[in-house]
Protein backbone atom coordinates (compact mmCIF):
# COMPACT_ATOMS: atom_id res chain seq x y z
CA UNK A 1 0.00 0.00 0.00
CA UNK A 2 1.38 3.54 -0.66
CA UNK A 3 1.75 5.26 2.37
CA UNK A 4 1.02 8.53 0.83
CA UNK A 5 -2.90 6.87 0.34
CA UNK A 6 -3.62 5.20 3.97
CA UNK A 7 -6.13 7.90 5.11
CA UNK A 8 -2.85 10.10 6.73
CA UNK A 9 -4.53 10.35 10.41
CA UNK A 10 -2.02 10.97 12.68
CA UNK A 11 -3.24 7.77 14.40
CA UNK A 12 -1.76 6.18 10.72
CA UNK A 13 1.35 7.23 12.44
CA UNK A 14 3.39 4.76 14.69
CA UNK A 15 3.48 7.66 17.54
CA UNK A 16 5.33 5.24 20.05
CA UNK A 17 8.32 4.07 17.68
CA UNK A 18 9.63 7.85 17.37
CA UNK A 19 8.56 8.85 19.88
CA UNK A 20 12.22 8.87 22.51
CA UNK A 21 14.00 10.45 19.06
CA UNK A 22 11.35 12.57 18.33
CA UNK A 23 11.12 14.28 22.41
CA UNK A 24 14.69 14.56 22.20
CA UNK A 25 15.68 16.43 19.54
CA UNK A 26 13.05 18.66 20.49
CA UNK A 27 14.03 18.85 23.90
CA UNK A 28 17.68 20.11 22.45
CA UNK A 29 16.09 22.42 20.18
CA UNK A 30 14.59 23.96 23.34
CA UNK A 31 16.48 27.11 24.18
CA UNK A 32 16.79 28.04 28.08
CA UNK A 33 17.18 30.97 29.19
CA UNK A 34 20.62 32.28 30.54
CA UNK A 35 21.31 32.66 34.04
CA UNK A 36 21.80 36.68 34.63
CA UNK A 37 25.40 37.68 35.46
CA UNK A 38 25.31 41.08 35.80
CA UNK A 39 22.53 43.67 37.31
CA UNK A 40 21.20 47.14 36.15
CA UNK A 41 19.99 49.82 38.96
CA UNK A 42 16.96 51.34 37.99
CA UNK A 43 15.83 54.61 40.34
CA UNK A 44 11.74 55.24 40.56
CA UNK A 45 10.21 58.44 41.24
CA UNK A 46 10.58 58.35 44.75
CA UNK A 47 13.87 57.26 44.68
CA UNK A 48 13.67 54.06 45.51
CA UNK A 49 16.43 51.56 43.72
CA UNK A 50 15.68 48.30 42.18
CA UNK A 51 18.29 45.76 40.84
CA UNK A 52 17.09 43.99 37.63
CA UNK A 53 19.17 41.11 35.73
CA UNK A 54 21.06 42.01 32.58
CA UNK A 55 20.82 38.47 30.35
CA UNK A 56 23.17 38.11 27.81
CA UNK A 57 22.31 35.96 24.32
CA UNK A 58 24.82 34.76 21.96
CA UNK A 59 24.70 37.73 19.80
CA UNK A 60 22.76 41.19 20.09
CA UNK A 61 22.14 43.59 22.73
CA UNK A 62 22.21 42.31 26.03
CA UNK A 63 18.46 42.72 27.31
CA UNK A 64 17.04 44.03 31.01
CA UNK A 65 14.77 40.86 32.54
CA UNK A 66 11.97 42.67 33.76
CA UNK A 67 10.21 40.09 34.60
CA UNK A 68 9.85 41.01 38.25
CA UNK A 69 9.72 44.45 37.70
CA UNK A 70 5.69 44.84 38.75
CA UNK A 71 6.14 42.72 41.58
CA UNK A 72 9.23 44.47 42.81
CA UNK A 73 8.37 48.14 41.93
CA UNK A 74 4.58 48.23 40.86
CA UNK A 75 5.26 49.64 37.30
CA UNK A 76 4.43 48.15 33.94
CA UNK A 77 6.67 49.36 30.73
CA UNK A 78 5.52 50.60 28.06
CA UNK A 79 6.63 49.87 24.28
CA UNK A 80 3.99 50.08 21.58
CA UNK A 81 4.83 47.80 18.89
CA UNK A 82 7.32 45.94 21.23
CA UNK A 83 9.69 48.12 19.26
CA UNK A 84 12.33 47.39 22.26
CA UNK A 85 10.94 44.29 23.94
CA UNK A 86 12.01 40.77 24.01
CA UNK A 87 9.45 38.35 24.30
CA UNK A 88 10.96 34.69 23.93
CA UNK A 89 14.24 33.25 23.69
CA UNK A 90 14.95 31.13 20.43
CA UNK A 91 17.67 29.13 18.92
CA UNK A 92 16.01 29.29 15.45
CA UNK A 93 17.56 33.20 14.04
CA UNK A 94 19.58 36.04 14.40
CA UNK A 95 19.43 39.24 12.55
CA UNK A 96 22.06 41.93 13.63
CA UNK A 97 20.24 45.01 12.11
CA UNK A 98 22.92 46.94 12.38
CA UNK A 99 25.51 45.05 10.33
CA UNK A 100 22.83 43.84 7.81
CA UNK A 101 23.62 40.11 9.08
CA UNK A 102 21.00 37.04 8.47
CA UNK A 103 21.62 33.97 10.01
CA UNK A 104 19.50 30.31 10.08
CA UNK A 105 20.43 28.20 12.79
CA UNK A 106 23.92 29.75 12.60
CA UNK A 107 24.40 29.97 8.97
CA UNK A 108 24.34 33.19 6.69
CA UNK A 109 21.53 33.43 4.57
CA UNK A 110 24.03 34.08 1.43
CA UNK A 111 26.07 30.72 1.83
CA UNK A 112 22.72 29.20 2.49
CA UNK A 113 21.15 30.86 -1.06
CA UNK A 114 24.28 29.54 -2.56
CA UNK A 115 24.72 26.25 -1.02
CA UNK A 116 21.18 24.94 -0.22
CA UNK A 117 17.26 24.12 -1.56
CA UNK A 118 14.23 24.53 0.02
CA UNK A 119 14.21 21.26 1.60
CA UNK A 120 17.47 21.64 3.30
CA UNK A 121 16.66 25.31 4.89
CA UNK A 122 12.88 23.14 6.05
CA UNK A 123 15.49 20.65 7.61
CA UNK A 124 17.97 22.72 9.23
CA UNK A 125 15.06 24.99 11.14
CA UNK A 126 13.46 21.89 12.00
CA UNK A 127 15.97 19.45 13.28
CA UNK A 128 19.20 22.22 14.13
CA UNK A 129 21.46 20.92 11.29
CA UNK A 130 21.30 20.80 7.19
CA UNK A 131 20.82 17.25 6.78
CA UNK A 132 23.18 14.37 5.10
CA UNK A 133 22.45 12.72 2.01
CA UNK A 134 20.25 9.94 3.75
CA UNK A 135 18.26 12.31 5.97
CA UNK A 136 17.46 14.76 2.76
CA UNK A 137 16.58 11.06 0.97
CA UNK A 138 13.98 10.33 3.94
CA UNK A 139 12.92 13.59 4.52
CA UNK A 140 11.45 14.43 0.95
CA UNK A 141 9.46 11.43 1.19
CA UNK A 142 7.95 12.28 4.27
CA UNK A 143 6.96 15.66 2.95
CA UNK A 144 5.98 13.72 -0.31
CA UNK A 145 3.72 11.62 0.91
CA UNK A 146 2.03 14.32 3.02
CA UNK A 147 1.59 17.13 -0.19
CA UNK A 148 -1.57 15.98 -1.00
CA UNK A 149 -4.96 17.25 0.73
CA UNK A 150 -7.99 15.93 1.73
CA UNK A 151 -10.67 16.19 -0.55
CA UNK A 152 -13.02 17.54 1.11
CA UNK A 153 -10.60 20.42 2.11
CA UNK A 154 -11.18 21.05 -1.81
CA UNK A 155 -15.01 21.74 -0.80
CA UNK A 156 -13.71 24.59 0.70
CA UNK A 157 -12.58 26.50 -2.01
CA UNK A 158 -15.81 26.42 -4.01
CA UNK A 159 -17.52 28.81 -1.22
CA UNK A 160 -15.29 31.52 -2.44
CA UNK A 161 -15.69 33.72 -5.49
CA UNK A 162 -14.52 33.57 -8.63
CA UNK A 163 -11.71 37.06 -8.64
CA UNK A 164 -11.07 36.18 -4.20
CA UNK A 165 -7.88 37.62 -3.24
CA UNK A 166 -5.66 34.39 -2.99
CA UNK A 167 -4.50 35.61 0.60
CA UNK A 168 -8.04 35.63 2.10
CA UNK A 169 -8.53 31.93 0.76
CA UNK A 170 -5.43 30.93 2.45
CA UNK A 171 -6.83 32.78 5.66
CA UNK A 172 -9.90 30.09 5.13
CA UNK A 173 -8.63 27.29 3.89
CA UNK A 174 -5.89 26.88 6.42
CA UNK A 175 -7.94 27.58 9.44
CA UNK A 176 -9.99 24.90 7.86
CA UNK A 177 -6.94 22.15 8.30
CA UNK A 178 -7.49 22.70 11.83
CA UNK A 179 -10.70 20.77 11.42
CA UNK A 180 -9.39 18.41 9.71
CA UNK A 181 -6.46 17.88 12.57
CA UNK A 182 -8.11 18.98 15.53
CA UNK A 183 -9.12 15.92 17.75
CA UNK A 184 -6.03 14.28 17.36
CA UNK A 185 -3.41 17.54 18.21
CA UNK A 186 -2.50 16.98 22.00
CA UNK A 187 0.24 20.21 21.34
CA UNK A 188 1.77 18.83 24.52
CA UNK A 189 2.75 15.60 22.17
CA UNK A 190 6.61 16.11 20.93
CA UNK A 191 5.93 13.43 18.19
CA UNK A 192 2.21 14.87 17.43
CA UNK A 193 4.03 18.81 16.72
CA UNK A 194 5.94 16.89 14.74
CA UNK A 195 3.69 15.73 12.29
CA UNK A 196 1.77 19.16 12.44
CA UNK A 197 5.05 20.88 11.27
CA UNK A 198 5.78 18.50 8.72
CA UNK A 199 1.83 18.28 7.09
CA UNK A 200 1.90 22.19 7.34
CA UNK A 201 5.13 22.48 4.89
CA UNK A 202 4.44 19.71 2.60
CA UNK A 203 0.89 20.48 1.78
CA UNK A 204 1.25 24.44 1.43
CA UNK A 205 2.37 24.59 -1.99
CA UNK A 206 -1.37 22.45 -3.17
CA UNK A 207 -3.07 24.62 -0.77
CA UNK A 208 -1.65 27.90 -2.27
CA UNK A 209 -2.00 26.66 -5.63
CA UNK A 210 -5.38 26.16 -5.35
CA UNK A 211 -6.30 29.31 -4.04
CA UNK A 212 -5.20 30.33 -7.42
CA UNK A 213 -6.38 28.08 -9.08
CA UNK A 214 -9.72 29.23 -7.59
CA UNK A 215 -9.46 32.88 -8.38
CA UNK A 216 -8.67 32.28 -11.71
CA UNK A 217 -11.73 29.54 -12.45
CA UNK A 218 -9.20 26.85 -13.39
CA UNK A 219 -9.28 22.72 -12.56
CA UNK A 220 -6.88 21.41 -9.34
CA UNK A 221 -3.52 19.93 -10.46
CA UNK A 222 -2.44 17.29 -7.85
CA UNK A 223 1.21 16.94 -6.91
CA UNK A 224 3.71 14.49 -8.53
CA UNK A 225 6.67 12.52 -6.80
CA UNK A 226 9.12 13.13 -9.28
CA UNK A 227 9.15 16.80 -8.76
CA UNK A 228 10.78 18.95 -5.92
CA UNK A 229 8.72 20.87 -3.63
CA UNK A 230 9.19 24.22 -5.73
CA UNK A 231 9.04 22.34 -9.13
CA UNK A 232 5.48 21.11 -7.59
CA UNK A 233 4.14 24.16 -6.62
CA UNK A 234 4.95 25.74 -10.18
CA UNK A 235 3.55 22.90 -11.59
CA UNK A 236 0.26 22.85 -9.63
CA UNK A 237 -0.06 26.53 -10.46
CA UNK A 238 0.44 26.60 -14.23
CA UNK A 239 0.03 23.33 -15.77
CA UNK A 240 -2.32 24.03 -18.42
CA UNK A 241 -5.14 20.90 -18.61
CA UNK A 242 -4.94 21.24 -22.08
CA UNK A 243 -1.25 20.88 -22.61
CA UNK A 244 -0.04 17.24 -21.77
CA UNK A 245 3.68 18.78 -22.98
CA UNK A 246 3.49 21.15 -20.09
CA UNK A 247 6.86 21.34 -18.20
CA UNK A 248 8.09 23.25 -15.01
CA UNK A 249 11.26 25.64 -16.38
CA UNK A 250 14.38 24.14 -14.08
CA UNK A 251 15.84 27.62 -13.61
CA UNK A 252 12.44 29.61 -12.78
CA UNK A 253 11.85 26.76 -10.42
CA UNK A 254 15.23 27.21 -8.89
CA UNK A 255 14.98 31.21 -8.70
CA UNK A 256 11.60 30.49 -6.59
CA UNK A 257 13.46 28.10 -4.08
CA UNK A 258 16.19 30.73 -3.46
CA UNK A 259 12.73 33.08 -3.18
CA UNK A 260 11.69 30.66 -0.56
CA UNK A 261 15.02 30.26 1.37
CA UNK A 262 15.17 33.84 1.60
CA UNK A 263 11.43 34.24 3.02
CA UNK A 264 12.16 31.14 5.07
CA UNK A 265 12.39 32.58 8.65
CA UNK A 266 13.10 36.00 10.17
CA UNK A 267 13.19 36.00 14.06
CA UNK A 268 10.07 38.04 16.02
CA UNK A 269 8.10 39.69 12.95
CA UNK A 270 4.73 40.43 13.44
CA UNK A 271 3.29 37.27 11.62
CA UNK A 272 5.45 34.97 13.94
CA UNK A 273 5.05 36.95 16.93
CA UNK A 274 0.84 36.22 16.05
CA UNK A 275 1.77 32.88 15.45
CA UNK A 276 3.44 32.64 19.25
CA UNK A 277 0.45 34.96 20.97
CA UNK A 278 -2.40 32.62 19.16
CA UNK A 279 -0.60 29.43 19.53
CA UNK A 280 0.59 30.66 23.66
CA UNK A 281 -2.77 29.81 24.55
CA UNK A 282 -2.84 26.05 23.13
CA UNK A 283 -4.55 26.61 20.71
CA UNK A 284 -4.51 24.52 17.48
CA UNK A 285 -1.46 24.77 15.30
CA UNK A 286 -3.23 25.25 11.89
CA UNK A 287 -5.72 27.79 13.30
CA UNK A 288 -2.31 29.95 14.41
CA UNK A 289 -0.63 29.87 11.36
CA UNK A 290 -3.84 31.09 9.81
CA UNK A 291 -3.73 33.68 12.34
CA UNK A 292 -0.43 34.14 10.88
CA UNK A 293 -0.92 34.35 7.28
CA UNK A 294 -3.48 37.38 8.41
CA UNK A 295 -0.63 39.22 9.88
CA UNK A 296 1.33 38.69 6.94
CA UNK A 297 -1.09 40.14 4.28
CA UNK A 298 -0.78 43.64 5.62
CA UNK A 299 1.16 45.98 3.53
CA UNK A 300 3.52 46.86 6.21
CA UNK A 301 4.91 43.62 6.28
CA UNK A 302 4.41 40.51 3.48
CA UNK A 303 1.86 42.47 1.65
CA UNK A 304 4.19 44.85 0.51
CA UNK A 305 5.55 43.19 -2.58
CA UNK A 306 2.26 43.43 -3.77
CA UNK A 307 2.53 47.03 -2.99
CA UNK A 308 5.64 47.40 -4.47
CA UNK A 309 4.85 46.58 -8.00
CA UNK A 310 1.77 49.01 -7.00
CA UNK A 311 3.72 52.10 -6.28
CA UNK A 312 5.95 51.34 -9.62
CA UNK A 313 2.95 51.34 -11.59
CA UNK A 314 1.64 54.42 -10.20
CA UNK A 315 5.32 56.08 -10.74
CA UNK A 316 4.84 55.00 -14.11
CA UNK A 317 7.67 56.65 -15.57
CA UNK A 318 11.42 57.78 -14.39
CA UNK A 319 10.76 61.36 -14.58
CA UNK A 320 8.21 61.00 -11.52
CA UNK A 321 10.64 59.20 -9.00
CA UNK A 322 11.43 63.15 -7.48
CA UNK A 323 7.45 63.94 -6.53
CA UNK A 324 7.19 60.18 -5.20
CA UNK A 325 10.09 60.45 -3.09
CA UNK A 326 8.59 63.82 -1.83
CA UNK A 327 5.22 62.27 -0.94
CA UNK A 328 7.24 59.60 0.74
CA UNK A 329 8.57 62.05 3.00
CA UNK A 330 6.20 64.54 3.52
CA UNK A 331 4.55 63.76 7.28
CA UNK A 332 1.03 64.94 5.94
CA UNK A 333 0.88 62.47 3.61
CA UNK A 334 0.18 58.47 4.58
CA UNK A 335 2.31 57.58 1.46
CA UNK A 336 5.50 55.34 2.55
CA UNK A 337 8.36 54.23 -0.07
CA UNK A 338 6.97 50.60 -0.27
CA UNK A 339 9.85 47.87 -0.03
CA UNK A 340 11.96 50.10 2.06
CA UNK A 341 13.03 50.26 5.93
CA UNK A 342 12.77 47.38 8.18
CA UNK A 343 12.11 47.49 11.99
CA UNK A 344 15.84 45.38 12.60
CA UNK A 345 18.18 46.21 9.50
CA UNK A 346 19.52 49.74 9.39
CA UNK A 347 21.62 48.68 7.24
CA UNK A 348 21.13 46.89 3.59
CA UNK A 349 18.93 44.08 4.46
CA UNK A 350 21.12 41.29 3.06
CA UNK A 351 17.53 39.21 1.42
CA UNK A 352 17.40 42.58 -0.26
CA UNK A 353 21.02 42.20 -2.08
CA UNK A 354 20.25 38.49 -3.02
CA UNK A 355 16.92 39.68 -4.26
CA UNK A 356 18.52 42.13 -6.34
CA UNK A 357 21.18 39.90 -8.25
CA UNK A 358 18.57 37.16 -8.41
CA UNK A 359 16.67 39.81 -10.50
CA UNK A 360 19.52 40.31 -12.55
CA UNK A 361 19.79 36.31 -13.55
CA UNK A 362 16.04 36.39 -14.53
CA UNK A 363 16.34 38.83 -16.61
CA UNK A 364 19.63 37.52 -18.67
CA UNK A 365 17.87 34.16 -18.59
CA UNK A 366 14.68 35.07 -20.26
CA UNK A 367 16.37 37.95 -22.58
CA UNK A 368 14.39 40.90 -21.33
CA UNK A 369 16.16 43.74 -21.87
CA UNK A 370 14.29 47.18 -21.04
CA UNK A 371 11.54 46.50 -18.30
CA UNK A 372 9.99 49.54 -16.97
CA UNK A 373 9.64 47.96 -13.14
CA UNK A 374 13.12 47.30 -13.07
CA UNK A 375 13.94 50.78 -14.84
CA UNK A 376 12.23 52.28 -12.26
CA UNK A 377 12.82 50.11 -9.81
CA UNK A 378 16.57 50.77 -9.58
CA UNK A 379 16.54 54.55 -10.55
CA UNK A 380 14.26 54.72 -7.31
CA UNK A 381 16.75 53.00 -5.17
CA UNK A 382 19.55 55.39 -6.18
CA UNK A 383 17.60 58.52 -5.39
CA UNK A 384 16.10 57.13 -2.30
CA UNK A 385 19.94 56.11 -1.15
CA UNK A 386 20.91 59.46 -2.01
CA UNK A 387 18.70 61.47 0.14
CA UNK A 388 19.44 62.91 3.56
CA UNK A 389 15.56 62.04 4.91
CA UNK A 390 16.28 58.17 4.12
CA UNK A 391 19.86 58.46 4.97
CA UNK A 392 19.27 60.03 8.62
CA UNK A 393 16.75 57.22 9.09
CA UNK A 394 18.82 54.58 8.24
CA UNK A 395 16.02 53.59 5.15
CA UNK A 396 17.31 50.51 2.85
CA UNK A 397 15.60 48.35 0.65
CA UNK A 398 14.17 45.54 2.33
CA UNK A 399 13.54 41.99 0.64
CA UNK A 400 9.94 42.77 -0.39
CA UNK A 401 11.50 45.69 -2.85
CA UNK A 402 13.70 43.29 -5.51
CA UNK A 403 11.00 40.14 -4.74
CA UNK A 404 7.79 41.57 -6.48
CA UNK A 405 9.59 42.52 -9.63
CA UNK A 406 11.44 39.14 -9.92
CA UNK A 407 7.91 37.32 -9.21
CA UNK A 408 6.30 39.35 -12.08
CA UNK A 409 8.95 38.09 -14.53
CA UNK A 410 8.51 34.87 -13.73
CA UNK A 411 5.21 34.90 -14.57
CA UNK A 412 3.39 35.02 -11.03
CA UNK A 413 0.40 37.48 -11.21
CA UNK A 414 0.49 40.31 -8.26
CA UNK A 415 -1.98 38.85 -5.85
CA UNK A 416 0.19 35.61 -5.36
CA UNK A 417 3.06 37.41 -4.29
CA UNK A 418 2.33 37.47 -0.20
CA UNK A 419 0.88 34.00 -0.83
CA UNK A 420 4.42 32.89 -1.73
CA UNK A 421 5.57 34.65 0.71
CA UNK A 422 3.79 32.69 3.03
CA UNK A 423 4.40 29.40 1.62
CA UNK A 424 7.97 30.01 1.87
CA UNK A 425 7.08 31.53 5.76
CA UNK A 426 5.19 28.20 6.40
CA UNK A 427 8.24 26.52 7.89
CA UNK A 428 9.45 29.43 9.98
CA UNK A 429 6.18 29.72 11.67
CA UNK A 430 5.76 26.21 12.75
CA UNK A 431 9.52 25.94 13.67
CA UNK A 432 8.88 28.83 16.02
CA UNK A 433 5.37 27.64 17.41
CA UNK A 434 7.57 23.88 17.82
CA UNK A 435 10.46 25.92 20.05
CA UNK A 436 7.60 27.61 22.36
CA UNK A 437 5.38 24.63 22.78
CA UNK A 438 8.63 22.65 23.87
CA UNK A 439 9.01 24.82 26.45
CA UNK A 440 8.20 23.29 30.24
CA UNK A 441 6.37 26.26 30.75
CA UNK A 442 4.33 28.77 28.33
CA UNK A 443 3.51 32.25 29.06
CA UNK A 444 0.11 33.05 27.55
CA UNK A 445 0.78 36.08 25.69
CA UNK A 446 -1.25 38.81 27.32
CA UNK A 447 0.59 42.45 27.40
CA UNK A 448 -0.51 45.10 29.61
CA UNK A 449 -1.98 48.80 28.67
CA UNK A 450 -1.50 52.17 29.80
CA UNK A 451 -4.97 53.55 30.29
CA UNK A 452 -6.16 56.95 29.04
CA UNK A 453 -10.17 56.46 29.08
CA UNK A 454 -12.64 57.42 31.46
CA UNK A 455 -13.36 55.61 34.80
CA UNK A 456 -16.18 55.71 37.32
CA UNK A 457 -18.95 57.07 35.33
CA UNK A 458 -22.81 56.52 35.82
CA UNK A 459 -25.15 55.33 34.14
CA UNK A 460 -28.06 57.71 33.19
CA UNK A 461 -31.61 57.11 32.56
CA UNK A 462 -32.55 56.44 28.45
CA UNK A 463 -34.28 59.62 28.59
CA UNK A 464 -32.28 61.70 30.10
CA UNK A 465 -29.15 60.66 27.48
CA UNK A 466 -27.79 62.67 24.61
CA UNK A 467 -27.64 61.66 21.47
CA UNK A 468 -24.16 61.64 20.53
CA UNK A 469 -22.94 59.24 17.61
CA UNK A 470 -24.00 59.18 13.78
CA UNK A 471 -24.20 56.46 12.18
CA UNK A 472 -22.76 55.78 8.57
CA UNK A 473 -25.01 56.71 6.44
CA UNK A 474 -24.55 53.32 4.44
CA UNK A 475 -25.40 51.52 7.74
CA UNK A 476 -28.57 52.88 8.68
CA UNK A 477 -31.71 50.92 8.82
CA UNK A 478 -33.06 49.37 5.93
CA UNK A 479 -35.33 51.56 3.49
CA UNK A 480 -38.87 50.99 2.92
CA UNK A 481 -37.92 49.91 -0.97
CA UNK A 482 -35.92 46.35 0.52
CA UNK A 483 -33.63 44.70 2.57
CA UNK A 484 -30.38 47.28 2.74
CA UNK A 485 -27.64 46.09 1.47
CA UNK A 486 -24.13 47.71 2.42
CA UNK A 487 -21.70 48.83 -0.55
CA UNK A 488 -18.43 48.99 0.64
N1 LIG B 1 8.99 55.47 3.50
C1 LIG B 1 9.10 56.68 4.08
N2 LIG B 1 9.41 56.87 5.38
C2 LIG B 1 9.60 55.78 6.13
C3 LIG B 1 9.51 54.48 5.59
C4 LIG B 1 9.20 54.35 4.23
N3 LIG B 1 9.09 53.14 3.66
N4 LIG B 1 9.75 53.58 6.56
C5 LIG B 1 9.98 54.28 7.67
N5 LIG B 1 9.90 55.60 7.41
C6 LIG B 1 10.17 56.71 8.35
C7 LIG B 1 9.01 56.90 9.31
O1 LIG B 1 8.07 57.82 8.80
C8 LIG B 1 9.73 57.42 10.53
O2 LIG B 1 10.04 58.75 10.31
P1 LIG B 1 10.08 59.79 11.58
O3 LIG B 1 11.17 59.29 12.47
O4 LIG B 1 10.35 61.11 10.96
O5 LIG B 1 8.72 59.70 12.20
C9 LIG B 1 11.03 56.63 10.54
O6 LIG B 1 11.27 56.31 9.15
C10 LIG B 1 11.00 55.34 11.35
O7 LIG B 1 9.92 54.56 10.87
P2 LIG B 1 8.97 53.72 11.79
O8 LIG B 1 7.60 53.65 11.18
O9 LIG B 1 9.07 54.14 13.20
O10 LIG B 1 9.67 52.28 11.66
P3 LIG B 1 9.03 50.90 12.02
O11 LIG B 1 10.13 50.05 12.46
O12 LIG B 1 7.88 51.06 12.94
O13 LIG B 1 8.42 50.37 10.62
C11 LIG B 1 8.23 49.33 8.52
C12 LIG B 1 9.05 49.46 9.81
C13 LIG B 1 8.79 48.18 7.69
C14 LIG B 1 6.76 48.98 8.86
C15 LIG B 1 8.30 50.67 7.73
O14 LIG B 1 9.64 50.93 7.39
C16 LIG B 1 7.43 50.65 6.49
O15 LIG B 1 6.23 50.94 6.57
N6 LIG B 1 8.00 50.30 5.29
C17 LIG B 1 7.22 50.19 4.09
C18 LIG B 1 6.50 48.85 4.06
C19 LIG B 1 7.43 47.69 3.79
O16 LIG B 1 8.26 47.72 2.90
N7 LIG B 1 7.25 46.59 4.56
C20 LIG B 1 8.02 45.37 4.39
C21 LIG B 1 8.92 45.09 5.55
S1 LIG B 1 10.14 43.83 5.17
C22 LIG B 1 9.25 42.42 4.86
C23 LIG B 1 8.75 41.82 6.11
O17 LIG B 1 9.54 41.17 6.80
O18 LIG B 1 7.57 41.95 6.38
Amino acid sequence: MNPSLTGRKISNYDKEKDKEKVEKIQKDLTPNIPKSTEKCKLTLPDGKEVELPVLHGKAGPPMIDIRNLYSLTGYFTFDPGYTCTGSCVSEITFIDGEKGELLYRGHKIQDIAINCDFVDVCYLLLYGTLPSDKDKKSFDETMKNEMLVHEQLINFYKGFQAGAHPMAIMVGVVGALSAFFHDEIDVKDAVQREIAAIRLVAKFPMIAAIAYRTAMGLPIVYPKKNLTYTENFLYMMFQDPMDPEYKVDKFLAEVLDKILILHADHEQNASTATVRIAGSSIANPFACIAAGIASLWGPAHGGANEAVLDMLDEIGSVENIPSCIEKAKDKNSSFRLMGFGHRVYKNYDPRAEIMRNLCHDVFNYLNIKDNPYLNIGLALEKVALSDKYFIDRKLYPNVDYYSGIVLDAIGIPKTMFTVIFALARSIGWIVQWREMMSESVIKIGRPRQLYVGEIYREISKLEDRQDSYEQLSDLKPPSKKGFHIYKP
